[in-house]
């Protein structure tokens, strides 16, 4: 017997089984009228796709030498921060193929029948799109590895001893895994991935594109540097650019003719509480808690979490990776530290021997 999990299956039902809607992000900030907004903004194809040169590029081999040789592509795991674009990137892996997308989220295969029902109602060549892939439970995850190497599953029918293994062929399909947490994947899941996407945040100038082709699709006229002021303003982000961008066009529509110049951009954003460096309110009640709480650290993200009355998962995901890529909190052995750099953005200098005096962890 294989190291399955037995679980009892039920017919597979005639929908697709427990599906995620790709709008709904992770991001505890995303607002649900916003989401129509994230649908039409959302890239449809790899040319159109901003940023992530590297990834494009990896992808774009990985697909077009799977498509020449005739097969379906090995399975490919897209991991980064929230609202990168994982989820849109899945959406165009399946377009570029010519496939159906089939979505669920790991938090919804709670059962190895879960899994067996999305996986029994693919077809050749379908796509399957595993978000928040790291949460996925433990006998769905098993009954995953034989599904993503050998194309086949054993699925139990029935219960105690009368129960009996049916193995069950899969045709061939491209899993599609994202996850925020790419640490969080057991090794034997992390080995199965033929490719590793690992998202990047964006550069200005990047952003500056994401920003001026919303405006163009949402019919908001801006200057040239209001789409780069509200760039340099978005934590890398394309899904928080385009979140600006339309509160600026709010401000710019309340305020004047609705055409969004630089002042406009300036005055709206810090209405919304985003700061030059494009910290927002959650960022800087961190970077708060970090230096004025506990003396720049070093501090376990569990305490941070606390003292802002969050969960320490958001903390992880969502604020710790943009400020150490802003450079403003460093992660140690014995957790995390406010850099020289944090400690000026709060308007503080640092007591004399607290910067330094971790960096030999
Ligand atoms: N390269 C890009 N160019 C233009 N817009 C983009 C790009 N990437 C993402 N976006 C925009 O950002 C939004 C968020 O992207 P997406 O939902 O794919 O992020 P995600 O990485 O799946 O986030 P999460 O981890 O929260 O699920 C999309 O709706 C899209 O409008
Ligand atoms: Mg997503």
């Amino acid at each position: 017997m294989s190291d399955v999990e037995k679980t009892e299956f039920q017919l597979p039902p005639q929908s697709d089984g427990p599906g995620r809607d790709p709008d709904t992000p992770l991001d505890p900030y995303s607002q649900p009228q916003e989401q129509d907004g994230e649908r039409t903004l959302r890239p449809r194809s790899l040319e159109e796709f901003i940023g992530q040169p590297k990834v494009r590029g990896q992808l774009d081999l990985v697909l077009t030498g799977a498509k020449n040789r005739g097969v379906t592509p090995d399975h490919v795991l897209l991991s980064g921060p929230p609202g990168l674009g994982k989820t849109t990137m899945a959406m165009i892996i399946a377009q570029e193929l010519g496939t159906s997308l089939r979505m669920t989220s790991g938090p919804a295969l709670e059962r190895a029948g879960d899994l067996a029902a999305m996986l029994s109602n693919l077809m050749e060549g379908d796509v399957l799109f595993i978000d928040e892939i790291h949460r996925i439970a433990r006998p769905a995850e098993e009954m995953l590895y034989m599904a993503m190497e050998d194309f086949r599953i054993d699925v139990i029918v029935g219960k105690g001893p009368g129960a009996t293994s049916i193995p069950l062929e899969l045709p061939p399909f491209t899993l599609v895994g994202a996850t925020t947490r790419a640490g969080m994947l057991t090794g034997p899941l992390r080995d199965r991935f033929g490719f590793t996407a690992q998202m990047e945040f964006y550069d200005a100038t990047d952003l500056t594109k994401v920003v001026t082709r919303a405006a163009r699709i949402l019919d908001v006229g801006i200057d040239a540097d209001a789409a780069v002021e509200i760039a340099s303003r978005s934590r890398g982000t394309p899904r928080i650019a385009n979140r600006l961008l339309r509160r600026v066009r709010d401000y710019a529509e309340v305020h004047g003719d609705g055409h969004v110049d630089l002042p406009a951009a300036r005055e709206a954003l810090q209405i919304f509480d985003v700061d030059g460096q494009g910290l927002d309110r959650l960022d800087r009640q961190v970077l708060n808690a970090l230096v004025r709480g506990h003396g720049g650290g070093p501090v376990g993200v569990n305490t941070l979490a606390v003292a802002v009355g969050e969960e320490s998962s958001t903390v992880e995901e969502v604020c710790e990776p943009y400020l150490v890529r802003a450079g403003l909190v460093a992660r140690t052995g014995r957790g995390r530290v406010a850099t020289a750099a944090a400690w000026a953005h709060l308007g503080l200098t640092p007591p004399e021997g607290t910067i330094g005096a971790w960096s030999e962890d």
